[in-house]
């Protein structure tokens, strides 16, 4: 099998009639739905004045120091408790935070050394907790019924057994405390750790239940790339506020799972937080840095663009992708970034002209939503000795042609809710049994826009059914963005951990509206 995918490839691959075909089949006419700009979708506005942008200071996560460490491992402990802070400037806020803030304390690993985080939560909801992107055994992969809760009070789960049409939540366990354990056998990279609880991941992740977890190695160390305060991870997360200046999610009445009907296409925010800050100021020095790109949204998708370019073009400088470093630098005008998506660029603040004000611009976004936030280039002409390689690092290639196995799986709605072939997630019934070490072909299929998420191990993209891979599909991915009439077929091969895992949409209103499977990895 080529690298490239034909639309007639994809059609004839059987079960994939929803592809542009939604009339025939019933779907409701989701594509009238979408937004001028192309957002999946709905605004919900806030009801309070917009803050001015740029005035605040960027923030940047604490990094998270163990416990204890031993030879061969590190133990972090992670509380996640309600906390009121200020988000807004005049405004208090709550959020639920990994250690009262957001976005939590960043956890640093490195890659081969197992990392411990025993995770508490005082909140009044059970949690569980995903390190997406992480190599993980079933046990400590944060599946969706295996929760975290705090005392015996906060047991209480409205809605969680027999949801509103969502299969229930038998089976679920809330333990105390849960240790969860990484053990890193993988490259380094950009992760993230987020709530991935049954039912309730989008108004959780929105209230603050997200942080980053970096890996490093060897092989990313010998480049010499920016780091200390030249090393920026930037989660880009939009959020609403209402008049009192509190979180606005548009909830299901009754602590039900899910959203609000006129949300179900995804909950979209018109204030642009970076690390938890409206529409930030950094102050940059004229030299290289190394900007760690996360969209931490909902449902927006994003598309992100340095402004002005620098004479040349090519600002934004691509060295890694979902699952770390590419074979070479890709240099980018604009990237695009669905939620959960992560690029890993570089630029070289030194093409600007000492007092430019270079904002960081969401294509995208409509009104404020289409800023996000800026640098101001300061004088100092920092030589600082960084040149970009020509080669970043060995990436192994999965060949298709080895492939055992192809899959189809449909991302469209349902009756009610969202589907996976058809299928509302049901926890405990698998879909597919990929076998371990081997390298299966997987091909997603939607008449809408869904960013597909794989537990467990990240994949190749092979091709779209417009044909090649885009340009932000390169390196290893563990979130690509399936775009209407556009499949998407990836080489993915699961490795190490036999279990259950997920696939599923991080459109977290398509989550949590039912638009999750398993599949059971095997020996
Ligand atoms: Cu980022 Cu299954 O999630
Ligand atoms: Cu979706």
């Amino acid at each position: 099998m080529s690298g490239r995918l034909t639309r007639r490839g994809l059609l004839g691959a059987g079960g994939a009639a929803a592809l542009g075909l939604g009339a025939a089949i019933g779907i409701p006419p989701l594509m009238n739905r979408l937004l001028p700009g192309g957002e999946p979708g709905r605004l919900l506005r806030s009801a309070l004045p917009l803050p001015a942008r740029y005035t605040a200071e960027l923030p940047v996560p604490a990094v998270l120091r163990p416990v204890r460490s031993d030879a061969d491992a590190d133990y972090y402990e992670i509380t996640a408790r309600r906390a009121t802070v200020r988000l807004l400037p005049g405004h208090d806020t709550e959020v639920w935070g990994y250690q009262g803030t957001f976005p939590g304390p960043t956890v640093e690993s490195r890659s081969g050394r197992r990392t411990v985080v025993t995770h508490r939560s005082e909140l009044p909801r059970p949690t569980a907790v995903h390190l997406h992107g992480g190599h993980t055994p079933q046990d400590s992969d944060g599946h969706p019924l295996d929760l975290v809760g705090g005392s015996a009070a906060h047991h209480d789960m409205p809605g969680m057994a027999g949801t509103d049409g969502m299969a229930g939540a038998e089976g679920a366990t809330v333990l105390a405390q849960r240790a969860y354990t990484y053990p890193m056998a993988q490259r380094a990279a950009t992760l993230w750790y987020h709530d991935h609880t049954m039912g309730f991941t989008g108004p959780q992740v929105y209230r603050g239940l997200a942080g980053f977890h970096l890996v490093r190695d060897e092989e990313e160390a010998a480049l010499g790339l920016p780091h200390g305060p030249r090393e920026l991870p930037l989660m880009i997360a939009d959020r609403s506020f209402a008049a009192d200046g509190s979180l606005a999610y548009p909830e299901l009445p009754g602590g039900a799972p899910g959203v609000r009907d006129a949300y179900m296409n995804g909950v979209l925010g018109d204030v642009m937080l970076v690390n938890g800050a409206p529409w930030p100021l950094a102050r940059v020095d004229r030299a290289w840095y190394r900007l760690r790109l996360l969209n931490a949204a909902n449902a927006r998708r994003l598309r992100l663009a340095l402004d002005p370019q620098p004479a040349g073009g090519g600002a934004l400088v691509q060295i890694g992708s979902d699952g770390g470093l590419l074979e070479r630098p890709l240099r980018h005008d604009g990237v695009d970034l669905a939620p959960a998506e992560r690029c890993d660029v570089l630029v070289d603040f030194s093409r600007y002209p000492a007092g430019t004000r270079v904002r960081l611009l969401n294509r995208l976004g409509d009104g404020p939503a289409g800023e996000v936030m800026a640098f101001e280039v300061g004088s100092a002409a920092a030589d600082d000795g960084f040149r970009l390689p020509d080669r970043l690092a060995t990436v192994e290639r999965l060949d298709p042609a080895k492939a055992v196995a192809t899959r189809t799986f449909v991302f469209r709605k349902g009756e009610q809710h969202w589907t996976v072939n058809g299928e509302e997630y049901r926890p405990g019934r698998s879909i597919a049994a990929p076998r371990l070490g081997q390298v299966e072909v997987w091909r997603f299929v939607t008449d809408f826009h869904h960013p597909v998420h794989l537990h467990l191990d990240p994949f190749q993209v092979l091709g779209r059914t417009s044909g090649r891979p885009g340009r932000n599909d390169t390196g290893w991915k563990d979130t690509v963005d399936v775009l209407p009439a556009q499949g998407v077929e990836v080489a993915v091969r699961f490795t190490d951990y036999a279990g259950r895992f997920l696939l599923h949409c991080h459109n977290l209103e398509h989550e949590d509206m039912a638009m999750m499977a398993e599949f059971t990895t095997t020996e």
